[in-house]
């Protein structure tokens, strides 16, 4: 047997645990959740699925290419069931309920496939017989918050940190309020409890992670509230956030940007499409111009701003005026970075009624025209940065050459700089030039005032 790209000879580790995910912050927070209560339970992680006696596949729905992605990967971890009955094999993650009867019955080795808020059940099932047929478990509690375990992080400056979870804000193209269920807002306690617990542990930057940051309320707390509370957290470097939803981002979120770090001044706004009637389509409940007067007030407000979106080409009905929209937006906002998407139908969305009548062909060509504006914005913002000098956060030694060093700038810009200092420390960097899309650096003295 070929062993399907998996080595032969590699030996099992005794509760060895390997999970493979896709998609966003918040699957892999919820692998580090899984991986927390299994470890809790005396499995351990391996770096390669051969060794594992536990193999979970965390999968993401958003577009049509991350689920066949997913899809077609799982498959080739058939091999090693064949190799060896015992291993347990588990999908976890963001699927519907209809793809997950379908990977069941083409893929009958799996042992389980479990939506997002079932994986409490993981630990009692692994000592259970492996099943004859693939158990379905879509739905968990709508409750559930995962709020008792802390993450099982690895190495690096940045710990993620829940603070939502589900999404109600239905937008008609997604999938996540289908998957991913009701809006959740966990306690401010256990948020504080976490940030604090991971910037002991070293990591010196966290990131509050929800769909959408600005509607977390908890007993009289709201999101700028709670910012204000992890700031003030002694030891914590950088504090950032996603994702923002430009129909509720307040002025009172933007005046804590504006206060400066350990608050990085980085918003990431999507604005999915420049067209009001595409907007409207879509369910975003904002129009055009209400995004541009949020985002020129957030430059206005907060100083070395970082401003980045997600944008959809080619939403049914989208036609090339709606799309010229777009473009304009995209030119006037001067984004320094952004996500491009080719709209992708998803079974069951509102959007999935409508016509997907933009070809193929033209969503290519509109995704490649946005992308050539927003690469070139991106790099007029980097080249003013040069002559800057940046407080940068140590992220590590540069891959290429270990006696350079990497970090990052409060609005989140990558530098690479000579020296060797400390992971996770912080020191003085002149930005020197920009070569191709990297800023180059050196270190200097704290400027004196
Ligand atoms: N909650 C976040 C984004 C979550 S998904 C927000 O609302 O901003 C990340 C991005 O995927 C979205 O911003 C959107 O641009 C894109 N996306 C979501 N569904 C999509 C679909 N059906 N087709 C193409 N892109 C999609
Ligand atoms: Fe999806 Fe909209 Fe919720 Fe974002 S805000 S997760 S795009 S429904
Ligand atoms: Fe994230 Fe994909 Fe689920 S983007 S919420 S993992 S559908």
């Amino acid at each position: 047997m070929s062993g399907k790209g998996f080595q032969e000879g590699v030996e099992t580790v005794r509760g060895g645990v390997f999970i493979e995910t896709y998609g966003c912050q918040m699957n892999l927070v919820d692998s580090e959740i899984v991986m927390a209560m299994l470890e809790e339970r005396g499995y351990q992680r391996v770096d390669r699925a051969e060794q594992a006696e536990v193999v979970l596949i965390n999968t993401c729905a958003i577009r049509e290419h991350a689920e066949s992605k997913a899809i077609s990967n799982i498959g080739r971890f058939g091999a090693l069931k064949k190799r060896n009955p015992e291993t347990r094999i588990g999908v976890l993650g963001c699927l519907s309920k209809h793809a997950s009867s379908e990977i069941a019955k083409q893929l009958p080795f799996l042992d389980w496939v479990m939506g997002p808020d079932v994986y409490r059940r993981l630990p009692a099932l692994l000592l259970e017989p492996p099943p004859e047929v693939p158990l379905i478990f879509p739905k968990g509690s709508p409750n559930e918050l995962y709020d008792d375990i802390l993450p099982a992080r690895r190495e690096g400056t940045n710990a993620w940190v829940t603070i939502t979870r589900g999404c109600n804000n239905r937008c008609t193209y997604c999938v996540v309020p289908a998957v991913r269920g009701e809006e959740r807002h966990r306690p401010v306690e256990s948020i504080l409890r976490e940030a604090r617990e991971a910037v002991e542990e070293g990591f010196v930057q966290i990131t509050l992670l929800g769909q959408n940051v600005n509607s977390y309320a908890h007993e009289g707390t709201d999101f700028p509230d709670l910012m204000e509370q992890v700031a003030a957290i002694p030891g914590l470097k950088r504090l950032r956030f996603m994702t923002s939803h430009p129909k509720d981002c307040s002025d009172k979120l933007l005046d804590v940007l504006a206060k400066g770090l350990p608050v990085c001044p980085e918003l990431h706004l999507p604005v999915q499409a420049g067209g009001d009637s595409v907007l409207k389509r879509m369910g975003r409940k904002y129009t055009s111009d209400h995004y541009r007067s949020l985002a020129a007030k957030a430059r206005e407000k907060v100083p070395g701003l970082l401003l980045s979106t997600d944008i959809i080409v080619g939403f049914p009905g989208e036609s090339e005026a709606d799309f010229r929209e777009t473009v304009r937006l995209v030119e006037e906002m001067e984004y320094d970075n952004a996500f491009v998407y080719k709209y992708s139908e998803r079974p069951n969305t509102p959007a999935a009624k409508l016509e997907d009548d933009v070809p193929d062909g033209e969503k290519v060509r509109r995704l490649m025209e946005l992308n050539d504006i927003i690469q070139a914005s991106g790099q007029r913002n980097r080249l003013r940065q040069v002559g800057q000098v940046h407080p940068v956060l140590v992220e590590g030694p540069s891959p290429k050459k270990p006696e350079e060093a990497i970090g990052r700038t409060p609005s989140g810009h990558m530098i690479v700089f000579p020296g060797t200092p400390e992971f996770g420390s912080e020191l003085w960097v002149r930005v020197k030039k920009l070569s191709g899309m990297t800023l180059r650096g050196e270190i200097v003295d704290k400027p004196s005032s």
